[in-house]
């Protein structure tokens, strides 16, 4: 798939990954809907990057993500790539976990991305050329002990993708995983050592 000329929404766009991501594909002559949920991070993106299209939402709540869907097909009817990046990782033993933190996990790592996949697939359809990229993980792979939610959680997007991908072969769009090294941003902050910056290409 080209890599300029799309309309781009990208989630977690506020910090990390994402945040790169939107910059280097705006910088590559695409449009970009940087969705994010801490407003204050949205509102320092659009101030730097005014050619943004900024949208708030907390992934977590249903109610939220189909609303981002509406806004999309009334305002961006010509968006061509979903990113699926925005997630949390969050360490505990199971038996201490909070039940609601786990929901919250499992919305925000797994049910947003199928669920937005599944919401914006007709309008993504329609297009000549399009893709829904999904960021997993490492630890969809191989688990971590601390991680057992996270892992599961990548461990269903990273089937999910293929999945869906078998699904829409004889289709215009494209299922990708992308399964970052470990890399230097607030959800690896004190975790891990030999990490990369996300600035770097590879
Ligand atoms: N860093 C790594 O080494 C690594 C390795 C493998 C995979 N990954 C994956 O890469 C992706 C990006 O990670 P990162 O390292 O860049 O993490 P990050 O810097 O912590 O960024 C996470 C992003 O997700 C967003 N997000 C979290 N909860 C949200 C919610 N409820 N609603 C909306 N947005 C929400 C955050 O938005 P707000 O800040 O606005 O809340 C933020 O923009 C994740 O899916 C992660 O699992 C990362």
């Amino acid at each position: 798939m080209r890599l300029q000329g799309n309309k781009i929404l990208i989630t977690g766009a506020t910090s990390g990954i994402g945040r790169v991501m939107a910059i280097r594909f705006l910088s590559l002559d695409n449009q970009v809907i940087a969705v994010g949920r801490n407003a204050t991070q949205l509102a320092r993106l659009q101030l730097e990057h005014p050619q943004l299209v900024t949208y708030r939402c907390d992934l977590a709540v249903l109610t939220e993500r189909e609303k981002l869907a509406a806004f999309v097909d009334q305002h961006h009817p010509d968006l061509n790539v979903l990113v699926n990046n925005a997630g949390v990782q969050y360490n505990y033993e199971l038996t201490e976990a909070d039940v609601l933190r786990i929901a919250e996990e499992i919305e925000i790592n797994l049910t947003a991305p199928l669920q937005l996949a599944a919401l914006l697939l007709p309008q993504l359809r329609r297009q000549p050329a399009a893709a829904i990229v999904n960021v997993s993980s490492g630890l969809g792979l191989v688990p971590k002990r601390s991680a057992p939610v996270y892992c599961a959680t990548k461990a269903g997007l990273h089937l999910f993708s293929k999945a869906l991908g078998y699904q829409l072969a004889a289709t215009q769009v494209r299922v990708m995983e992308v399964i970052p090294p470990l890399v230097d941003t607030p959800m690896t902050a004190g975790r891990g050592t030999g990490k990369i910056s996300p600035e770097r290409d590879r």
